[in-house]
């Protein structure tokens, strides 16, 4: 008798939370006990029982332990930061192809920051990196903790739409800042936030000559498996979880949809 054993992708596994830190009145970080495992750009489920599952990005380097920023918008993220054990699955699709590029341009808007951290801490400075990250308002940005070490590891350039009585740094819409770039041409450019965010800096990029080869997007969607079966997830004739999340512009510009 021949047995098949087939996996069951679908199947959490259950991981200790052993850190939590909030980061702003409806963003949290938490860190699990096992390793990452994962490559910046890549995501995971993230379930609580009784409730459901999420996709959420991982935020932590392939040598650092499982770390996910999660902005509490509903059913499933309103509940994981009450826990001390979640349930796991993946890591699923692809990641942001940094092995390619010396030279590389992180454009991140909103909670959209999460893999760009994980970017970060990957490349450690290996790599010629700059980093414009935008948020709201001062207190929205998330992992201020961190940015005397991203200094340290990239170019970083932080701008916020609104500021405060309290900040003295840039203000304006990420791609404001996209000018400041030496050598853009030459570059790669890494996107994720809101789709407006997105196509907006691909205009900008555009304009500075950045091939539509060089230009990368990461699309979220609406996620059931994760992994290419359900078919909840497509844009155009693509699958986000299983042919993305992160795409080349040159691939999905003609899609309508693609920046909805
Ligand atoms: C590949 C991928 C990576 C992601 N990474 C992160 C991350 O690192 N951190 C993070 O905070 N979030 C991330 N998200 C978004 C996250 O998956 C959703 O916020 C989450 O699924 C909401 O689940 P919920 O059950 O809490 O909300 P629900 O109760 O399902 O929904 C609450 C409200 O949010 C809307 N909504 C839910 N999901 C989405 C969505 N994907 N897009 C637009 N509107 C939505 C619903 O329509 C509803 O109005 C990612 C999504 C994808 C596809
Ligand atoms: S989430 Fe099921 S096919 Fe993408």
């Amino acid at each position: 008798m021949i047995t098949i054993t087939i996996a069951n992708n679908f199947k959490p596994r259950e991981e200790n939370i052993i850190e939590k830190t909030r980061e702003t009145n409806d963003v949290y970080t938490i860190e699990l006990a096992s390793d990452s495992n994962s490559l910046p750009g890549q995501f995971y489920e993230l379930s609580v029982l009784g409730i459901g599952e999420a996709p959420i990005s991982v935020a932590s380097s392939s040598t650092e332990r499982l770390k996910f920023t999660v902005r509490n918008i509903g059913h499933v993220t309103s509940k994981i930061f009450e826990q001390d054990r979640i349930g796991v699955r993946g890591p699923y699709g692809n990641h942001w192809p940094f092995e390619k590029y010396d030279r590389i341009l992180a454009i991140a808007g909103g909670i959209g920051v999460p893999p760009i951290r994980s970017l970060i801490h990957e490349l450690k400075g290996k790599k010629e990196l700059w980093v414009i990250y935008g948020a709201r308002t001062p207190s929205d940005l998330v992992y201020k903790y961190e940015f005397d070490q991203w200094k340290n590891l990239s170019n970083l350039i932080l701008t916020v739409d609104r500021g405060d009585e309290n900040w003295n740094g840039k203000v304006g819409l990420v791609t404001k800042f996209i000018s400041e770039i030496p050598n853009l041409k030459n570059m790669a450019a890494f996107l994720i936030g809101p789709p407006i965010m997105m196509e907006n800096s691909v205009k900008e990029l555009l304009k500075y000559e950045v091939s539509p080869e060089n230009i990368y997007l990461s699309l979220e969607r609406r996620m059931e498996c994760g992994f290419g079966v359900c078919g909840h997830c497509n844009v155009g004739h693509f699958y986000v979880c299983e042919d993305g999340p992160i795409f080349k512009y040159s691939e999905v510009r003609d899609l309508p949809e693609v920046f909805l």
